[in-house]
């Protein structure tokens, strides 16, 4: 596989959100981004939706839980019809449980990581993930700008990948747009997440088409 655009819906219009995902028929994958009040101290859908927008969505749903107690609510996701389903190592009780579980229930497993989060620690659950999400924000908002912090972090987890010889996407996500997703692939990733810059643009999907031929350069 090569590199990947996941846009967003973040910052897209919730009131018309089947006619949002409409308008990217080139991406990859739609980002949906699952907040619950207390990981991030911001909310915005569950699984219902989630499921209803998996109906409409022209290419599958990967969801990223900013959620407390992931270990009880990630399965529902791939229930709800998610292709891929991330959650956050902090708050995790089991995470090598949960990834055997969302696997078993016929996801790909994903794990992310905030930006001060360090990579090292988790070496070892590589082969149990699918991909790993290297935040590039701090988690809770879209329209935020890109931590450059990260970047070393993005140049270890790829190192790791290549020792463990295991085939994890690498996702990031925040602040990617067309001024820093050079940096990010330039670093080792090759999935990435963008809200603002497509949904803001007049196009959205000839800006994941700009996105993704400035990643592959
Ligand atoms: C932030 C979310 C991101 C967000 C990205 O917590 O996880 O997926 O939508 O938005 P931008 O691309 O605007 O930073
Ligand atoms: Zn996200």
């Amino acid at each position: 596989m090569g590199i990947q655009i996941t846009p967003s819906i973040l910052n897209a219009d919730f009131a018309a959100l089947g006619a949002e995902v409409g308008r990217i028929p080139g991406a990859d994958w739609v980002h949906v981004d699952v907040m619950d009040n207390h990981f991030v101290p911001n909310l915005t859908f569950g699984p219902a939706m989630v499921e209803a927008l998996a109906r409409v969505s022209p290419v599958p749903l990967d969801a990223h839980l900013m959620i407390d107690d992931p270990d009880r609510h990630a399965p529902a996701y791939v229930e709800a019809g998610c292709g891929s389903v991330t959650f956050h190592v902090e708050a995790a009780a089991a995470p090598v449980r949960l990834a055997r579980e969302i696997r078993s229930a016929g996801g790909r497993a994903s794990m992310a990581l905030r930006p001060a989060t360090p990579v090292e620690p988790y070496e070892d659950l590589l082969p149990e993930l699918d991909m790993l999400l290297l935040m590039t924000v701090e988690p809770g908002f879209g329209g935020q700008s890109f931590l450059d912090l990260v970047l070393p972090k993005i140049r270890r987890a790829r190192a790791l990948m290549e020792r463990h010889g295991v085939e994890t996407w690498l996702q990031v996500d925040g602040g990617v747009s067309l001024e820093t997703i050079e940096r990010c692939a330039e670093a080792g990733a090759d999935v990435f997440v963008a809200g603002s810059a497509v949904f803001g643009a007049d196009d959205p999907d000839a800006m994941v088409a700009s996105l993704r031929s400035a990643a592959e350069t």
